[in-house]
């Protein structure tokens, strides 16, 4: 019988970090780190979307200020979703999917997100607010482990 790696719906992981550029690299990491052991594969667009959500805080908020602080929370779902939220310190700004703009060098970062998450939106928490992406990842993989070797089949089934 295969092996199956099953995502771990009970995936939760939480960090807070200092809202600096360096802290967005850390996410990147931790987040692939998280995601990566517990099973879940194709989790580029994930750690792209995390990466966004991240540099926003740092960007437009209060969280990117000396002293700021962001935290960023992973948490598997059900039926292979995984919910990233982002939580700043707060704007005057409200986070939106800008208008498709030729020759301007920002503004995209939302409208990646919103391409690539089955969902997202935000909500007010405390005194700024939590940006979250719901994103759709593959279903479990067969995975090679000892016991699947065909000897070892053969000898079960016989
Ligand atoms: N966490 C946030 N809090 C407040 N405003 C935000 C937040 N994230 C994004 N925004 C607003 O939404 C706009 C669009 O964000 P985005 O598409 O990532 O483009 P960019 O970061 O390049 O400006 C930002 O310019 C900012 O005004
Ligand atoms: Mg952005």
């Amino acid at each position: 019988m295969a092996a199956y790696r099953e995502p771990k719906p009970s995936t939760i992981a939480v960090v807070t970090l200092p809202g600096t550029a360096r802290a967005v690299t850390v996410v990147r990491h931790w987040a692939a780190l998280v995601l990566e052991t517990d099973g879940w594969t194709e989790v580029d667009d994930t750690l792209l979307v995390v990466t966004e959500l991240a540099a926003n805080a740092v960007r437009h908020t209060a969280s990117g200020r000396p002293g700021g602080r962001m935290e960023v929370v992973l948490i598997g779902e059900a039926d292979g979703l995984v919910r990233v939220e982002v939580a700043d310190e707060g704007a005057a700004t409200i986070p939106t999917v800008g208008r498709a703009d030729w020759d301007g060098l920002g503004g995209r970062g939302l409208r990646l997100v919103s391409t690539l998450a089955a969902a997202w939106g935000a909500r007010l928490a405390g005194r700024g607010r939590t940006v979250w992406a719901l994103m759709r990842l593959p279903p479990a993989e067969p995975v090679a482990r000892p016991a699947d070797d065909p000897c070892g089949e053969h000898a079960e089934s016989h």
